[in-house]
């Protein structure tokens, strides 16, 4: 048997790798708390759990559903954006659901790169991006989110050779791993810098609706001229605990969303059309769950970050989403700190290096923790300090 080549280049999908250091702990019999995987601890609310039962048994729902999704689920997509961002689109050519954000991110990629031609992706950044830019043929740039920059790319600091053979620049806000956030400020110059370049911007807002203190996550289609040249991914996996169910929205330019519903038409056979029924009741029910929710994650940020700056590490409390971005002690790296947190205390991070090497420094904690794994966690993070002192003298002696 010969595989493809592109095989050679594929690593291990990061979660897969963390799932499996922390089976063989457990099958040693030991207990881990887990603040890897950004996947909401919290229900799916009744009222779409009740939603998907009823339409389950519907024999209407149990054959192929069409690749553009039900039409009432198109329009229930563009009523949202309305109430929620003050943004029209046409529920025919400007919206199109998908079986989860990351098939479309990832199917996307085929849509604008070809062998030879370079995709703009963040580092550190949601893997898939550039994984599938690889799988189409194409090179990753990495823009370095860092610091100093709010953890927003430097558009202005990519070489010029490379924007010409660029196509396709990624963006993410509230941002995965960083938790930074983006006003419309820097959607109006990304807009702009797109159109200077011929780019295409794909927007992936999977976190917009996890937000704390009050702040509302801009749409990048706010930002003037946005939907000529871009298009916005959302899903509702985080924003109503449906990861499972696997469903997801991409909205904006139609020649974008064109292309993609025929890619799409090409490999997959649409959602479930059960789960698109729970998908109209999870936006035109009711949204107090939303506050409810992220009233849990803002409590459980205010205590992780206060844990994690006692223990000497530097974290802020983020504005948005569900990840705490923490800098690593000075003596360790990012997967050294990984290990000796796994290692000695069963407390499971994400290596910063996991996102891209600009993420070398950090861990990544995810606040999707339920309470009583996270007063374990929390205390075993508190240990931290005075553990690493005696395993340091059990060494020397
Ligand atoms: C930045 C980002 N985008 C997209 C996704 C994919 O989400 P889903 O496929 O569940 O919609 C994730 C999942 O963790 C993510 O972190």
């Amino acid at each position: 048997m010969r595989m493809s080549r592109r095989m050679e280049n594929l690593a291990p999908y990061l979660f897969v790798e963390i799932s499996k250091k922390i089976a063989e702990k457990k099958a040693k019999g030991e207990t881990v708390v887990s603040f890897a995987i950004g996947d909401p601890d919290m229900p799916t609310p009744p009222n779409i759990i009740e939603t998907l039962c009823q339409e389950a048994h519907n024999p209407v729902n149990h054959r192929y559903p069409e690749t553009e999704g039900l039409p009432e689920l198109r329009q229930a997509i563009a009523e949202w954006y309305k109430k929620r961002f003050d943004i029209s689109l046409d529920a025919n050519e400007e919206v199109l659901p998908l079986i989860g954000s990351k098939e479309g991110i990832g199917h996307i990629t085929f849509c604008f790169i070809d062998s030879g031609d370079i995709a703009l992706v963040p580092d550190p950044g949601y893997p898939v991006y550039s994984v599938s830019t690889m799988l189409a043929g194409g090179e990753s740039y990495y823009m370095p989110l860092t610091e100093e920059n709010n953890f927003l790319p430097d558009l202005e600091a990519i070489p010029p050779p490379i924007l010409k053979r660029a196509k396709l620049l990624w963006i993410s806000y509230p941002n995965n791993p960083t938790g930074a956030v983006a006003d419309l400020d820097f959607f109006n110059r990304a807009v702009k810098f797109a159109q200077q370049h011929e780019l295409a911007i794909c927007h992936d807002a999977a976190y917009s609706e996890i937000a704390f203190d009050g702040y509302q996550s801009a749409s990048f289609l706010q930002a003037d001229g946005a939907k000529e040249i871009g298009v916005e991914f959302h899903s509702l996996s985080k924003s109503y605990n449906m990861t499972g169910w696997r469903i997801g929205m991409v909205v904006g330019n139609t020649k974008v969303i064109s292309a993609l519903r025929e890619v799409k038409s090409n490999l997959d056979s649409g959602i479930p059309q059960a789960i698109q029924y729970a998908a109209i009741e999870a936006l035109t029910g009711p949204q107090d769950y939303l506050q409810e929710k992220n009233a849990v994650y803002q409590r459980r940020r205010d205590l992780l970050v206060e844990i994690l700056n006692s223990i000497g590490l530097e974290a802020k409390p983020p504005k948005a989403g569900i990840y705490i971005w923490a800098k690593v002690p000075k003596d360790y790296t990012s997967m050294e700190f990984t290990n000796d947190l796994l290692d000695r205390l069963g407390v499971v991070v994400a290596p910063g290096t996991g996102f891209g090497k600009n993420g070398e420094g950090y861990v990544r904690l995810s606040l999707t923790v339920p309470d009583a794994g996270l007063v374990k966690g929390l205390s075993r993070l508190a240990e931290w300090r005075s553990s690493k002192r005696q395993f340091r003298q059990k060494e020397v002696t």
